[in-house]
């Protein structure tokens, strides 16, 4: 048996959330070595160039010695064949994510079966969550505290041009 050293956890980041932080830290107690891999997906018009999503990731994740942020381009399997990793991290939020991440992981065991995609189920504080939602939050002068790391803030509001509002700006 091949023991399991390195994973890849891919996304877009765009940016990195609470939710997508969680499971890097989770991941990164389960291998030896994590790699976060930013994903251009310019289809996805993102907010963030990559080089940002890869910096602030970095700020993100610096208190994790073993985790490396890095960008790919081309697929996945092949990435991952290049870096000597084993295995594909996945978060799943919902039931609404399980389609599309099966036909994801069934895709690239189609194209390289030596790489096993796991799924990890995200914190139940963060189901809800996603880039797209705490873009919107932030665009509209709402609060995002607690749904990306601290040092994420900063950045979004900077790149929407609007000051970093206080908590008390949702009301509930
Ligand atoms: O955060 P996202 O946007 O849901 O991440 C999607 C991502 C980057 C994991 C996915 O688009 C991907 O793996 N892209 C690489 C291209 C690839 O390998 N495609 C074939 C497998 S379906």
């Amino acid at each position: 048996m091949t023991e399991c050293r390195i994973a890849i956890y891919p996304g877009s980041f765009d940016p990195v959330t609470s939710g997508h932080y969680d499971i890097i830290v989770r991941a990164s107690r389960l291998f030896e070595k994590l790699i976060v891999a930013v994903a251009p997906n310019p289809a996805k018009q993102p907010l963030f160039t990559v080089e940002e999503r890869i910096a602030i990731l970095q700020e993100v994740c610096a208190s994790l010695p073993n985790v490396q942020v890095e960008t790919f381009e081309g697929l996945l399997v092949d990435f991952a064949m290049k870096r000597g990793a084993q295995v594909i991290v996945k978060g799943l939020r919902a039931v609404s994510d399980f389609d599309y991440e099966l036909q994801m992981a069934l895709t690239n065991r189609r194209l390289c079966p030596q790489i096993e995609t796991i799924f990890m189920m995200t914190n139940s504080e963060y189901v809800f969550l996603s880039s797209s939602m705490v873009k919107e939050i932030a665009r509209l002068g709402g609060s995002v505290q607690g749904l990306v790391p601290k040092a994420v803030e900063p950045h979004l509001y900077r790149k929407l041009g609007r000051a970093v509002p206080n908590r008390e700006t949702n009301r509930g």
